[in-house]
């Protein structure tokens, strides 16, 4: 078992691998959760010894943190593409397909991957996976279909239940709700996926099954680095 610090260190160590990545002159997209956090901490005495980097955060929180860590923002709004993104995940598989939206970011979180030529996913080894299914699939919904889409998850064969928090629906950056959907196995994710995102007033969801190019994972030997196999 590992303790709550020995966690820190591996998510810290994961990043900081991850961050060696980062260059001069870069547009990076920076993640949301308390790996990703170790990423803004990481940066921020690289940019105050001169690393010229934009950054484009992933939710309120990841924007408010770069802030105070000294890093120039931007909007994702007007761009059509970024350098490289680092983020963290809630499991990842051996074929780089992973579970996102614990944190309830995954609606940036993926727009900003999409634009990301580069995604490096950083995790302690904890995040592994055989198979993808022990977390719950975040969906974020318009809260008028949550009948909807908790409806359709049902005929997916899943069961979904509202996210909430001090008894109310999670709001999530956006204004919407999450609806966190569990599937008895994601062996077929991709029809899973397509099946989501087909789903009116679904907005976005936490499989990213294809986004992900590298895998940063630190375990208590050390970092090891995992490329998108080519023959995906
Ligand atoms: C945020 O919405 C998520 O996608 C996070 O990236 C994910 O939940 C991992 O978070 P931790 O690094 O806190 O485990």
């Amino acid at each position: 078992m590992v303790s709550p610090a020995d966690a820190e260190r591996l998510k810290r160590a994961a990043a900081a691998a991850a961050v060696e990545e980062v260059q001069d002159r870069m547009v990076v997209g920076l993640g949301t959760g308390s790996t990703a956090a170790h990423v803004v901490q990481l940066l921020a005495p690289r940019v105050a010894a001169g690393l010229d980097i934009t950054a484009i955060a992933t939710s309120r929180a990841t924007e408010a943190a770069a802030r105070a860590a000294g890093i120039r923002l931007a909007a994702p709004d007007d761009l059509t593409a970024i350098d490289l993104c680092i983020d963290g995940v809630d499991e990842i598989d051996r074929r780089l397909r992973a579970i996102k939206g614990g944190g309830g970011a995954m609606l940036l979180e993926k727009i900003v991957a999409t634009l990301a030529r580069r995604n490096i996913a950083i995790a302690d080894a904890s995040k592994r996976v055989e198979r993808l299914s022990a977390r719950a699939v975040p969906i974020e919904i318009l809260p008028a279909a949550q009948g909807l889409v908790a409806a359709e998850i049902v005929r997916l064969g899943g069961s979904a239940e509202l996210r909430v928090r001090d008894g109310d629906p999670w709001v999530t950056d956006w204004g919407h709700h999450i609806l966190d959907a569990r599937f008895a196995d994601l062996d077929d994710s991709a029809a899973i996926a397509d099946a989501l995102s087909a789903i009116p007033g679904a907005l976005g969801h936490g499989l990213f099954l294809t986004e992900i190019d590298a895998l940063y994972v630190a375990a208590s030997d050390g970092v090891s680095r995992q490329e998108r196999p080519i023959d995906e």
